[in-house]
C-alpha cells in the first residue's frame, strides 16, 4: 500500500463542510484587537460557487486529517474594460496544529500549477492588521516555482453603520423597493458602472434573475431605486445575508466594548437592539450592488437613508456598506455612525513583471458576497 505522505493539498468538496466549519470556528481572523468569524456554516461553499465560473477549493491535509483549506475562484470581470477570466483567491485558514507547515506553499503548486495560458492574474483581500496573512506575502522558496508575486493595489472600506435613531433629514430624492418591470433600468445602471471598474462584474438580465432563484428571501424588492422626474436615478441592493453567512466577533476590541457598554445602556430609551456578546451574529443587512446616474453621491445617500430606515425598523443592528478607498461614492456614507473595517486589495500572478507593471486606472471592485 502506498505510504500516507506527511502533507498533501487535495481537491476537497461539501462532504467537507463539517471539518472545514471546525477548523473555521478554531481560527478566528485576528486584527487589531479583533477576532472575527465569517460563518458560512452549513455550507461553505454556497455563495463562492454562486459568484464565479469555476471553484477550486484546496485541502490542507496532515497524514488525513484536513489542517486548513482555501479558495480559487475563476471569475468573469472587466480589467481595463475587457471582460476576462481573473482568479479570486478566498477563506484561507489553517487550524492552530496546520500552522508553520508552509501551507501556502504547497498550495501555491495545487492552485497555480497548470492554470490556463489565459489567465494571467489573479486578486484578494487581506484585513489590514492581520499580521499573519500579511507576512504570507511575496515568499519564495526554490522548491516551490508557482509562489506568485503580489503587490497591494488599492484598499476596500467595509463601514458598518449602526442603525441608531437619526434626525429625520430633507427627503429631496424619492426611494421605493423596486418592481419587476425595473429589472432593464437596474442592469443597464450596474453594467454602466461595472464596466469601468477593475473587476467589475459582468452582468445580465439573467445573472440577477439566477440570484432570484438562488439566494434565500431575495427578490426584485431586495434592490430599492431612486427616482428623479418619473427616471430611475439609481439603486442599492439590500440583503441580509444571515441564511448563508453570519459575522461573529469572538472579541472585540477595546474601542468597541466601550461603544457597545454605552450602546446597550441606551439601547431601551432608543429603541435599538442590545449589541450582541461575543461570539453572538449581528443582525445586519449588507449593501451588495449600487449604482448611480453621474455617480452622484446625493443619490446614493437617498438610497442609504431609505434602506436605514426600513432595516432600523426591523430591528437590525447595523447596515454594512463596503467601497473602494478614494470613491467620491463613499461621501454618501460620511454622515452615519460607523465603525470602518479596512482591507487591503492585491494583486498577484506568476509574472514579476505583470505585477509591477500592472496598471491601476480605475477603481477596484470588491464583492460583497465573497468578503
Ligand atoms: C493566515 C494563516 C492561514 C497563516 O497560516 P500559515 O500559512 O501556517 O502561516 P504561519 O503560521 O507560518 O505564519 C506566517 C508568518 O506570519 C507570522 N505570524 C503568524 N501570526 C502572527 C501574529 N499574530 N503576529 C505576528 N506574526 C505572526 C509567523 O510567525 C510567520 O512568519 P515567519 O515565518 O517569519 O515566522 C493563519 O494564520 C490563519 O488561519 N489565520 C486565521 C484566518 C485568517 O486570517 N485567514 C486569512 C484571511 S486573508
Amino acid at each position: 500500500m502506498p505510504e500516507v505522505p506527511l502533507y498533501s493539498v487535495q481537491e476537497i468538496d461539501e462532504t467537507w463542510n463539517p471539518q472545514m466549519m471546525r477548523i473555521v470556528q478554531a481560527a478566528p481572523i485576528e486584527a487589531n484587537g479583533f477576532k472575527i468569524i465569517f460563518d458560512h456554516s452549513p455550507d461553505l461553499f454556497f455563495l463562492p460557487r454562486l459568484r464565479c465560473n469555476r471553484l477550486r477549493c484546496g485541502g490542507f491535509f496532515i497524514r488525513k486529517q484536513l489542517h486548513g483549506f482555501a479558495m480559487m475562484l475563476y471569475k468573469q470581470v472587466f480589467v481595463h474594460g475587457q471582460p476576462q477570466t481573473v482568479l479570486y483567491f478566498c477563506n484561507l485558514v489553517a487550524s492552530p496544529e496546520g500552522r508553520h507547515k508552509g501551507m501556502l506553499y504547497r498550495m501555491s503548486d495545487f492552485f497555480l500549477e497548470d492554470l490556463p495560458e489565459d489567465i494571467r492574474m489573479g486578486h484578494a483581500v487581506i484585513m489590514r492588521g492581520n499580521v499573519a496573512a500579511r507576512r504570507l506575502l511575496n515568499r519564495f522558496h526554490p522548491r516551490y516555482p508557482n509562489m506568485p508575486y503580489s503587490r497591494i493595489i488599492g484598499a476596500w472600506h467595509v463601514k458598518n453603520i449602526l442603525l441608531l435613531p437619526k434626525l429625520p433629514g430633507r427627503q429631496e430624492i424619492s426611494v421605493r423597493p423596486a418592481r419587476n418591470d425595473d429589472l432593464d433600468t437596474i442592469v443597464e445602471l450596474l453594467q454602466q458602472e461595472y464596466q469601468h471598474r477593475l473587476f467589475g462584474p459582468v452582468i445580465t438580465k439573467e445573472s440577477i434573475q439566477n440570484l432570484f432563484r438562488t439566494l434565500p428571501n431575495f427578490n426584485i424588492a431586495n434592490f430599492f431605486v431612486a427616482e428623479i422626474g418619473n427616471e430611475i436615478a439609481g439603486l442599492c441592493c439590500a440583503w441580509d445575508m444571515a441564511p448563508v453567512k453570519r459575522n461573529r466577533v469572538m472579541r472585540y476590541g477595546p474601542r468597541f466594548k466601550v461603544l457597545k457598554r454605552l450602546v446597550d445602556f441606551w439601547a431601551p430609551v432608543i429603541r435599538y437592539p442590545k449589541l450582541p456578546d461575543e461570539g453572538k451574529a449581528f443582525k445586519d443587512v449588507t449593501i451588495l450592488e449600487y449604482a448611480v446616474k453621474d455617480r452622484n453621491p446625493k443619490i446614493l445617500k437617498a438610497l442609504l437613508d431609505a434602506i436605514y430606515r426600513v432595516y432600523r425598523k426591523r430591528g437590525y443592528h447595523l447596515m454594512i456598506f463596503g467601497h473602494s478607498a478614494n470613491d467620491p461614492l463613499a461621501k454618501a456614507a460620511k454622515p452615519f455612525f460607523y465603525q470602518e473595517v479596512i482591507s487591503d486589495i492585491l494583486i498577484f500572478s506568476k509574472s514579476r513583471q505583470f505585477v509591477e507593471e500592472f496598471p491601476v486606472d480605475a477603481l477596484p471592485y470588491i464583492d460583497m458576497m465573497l468578503l
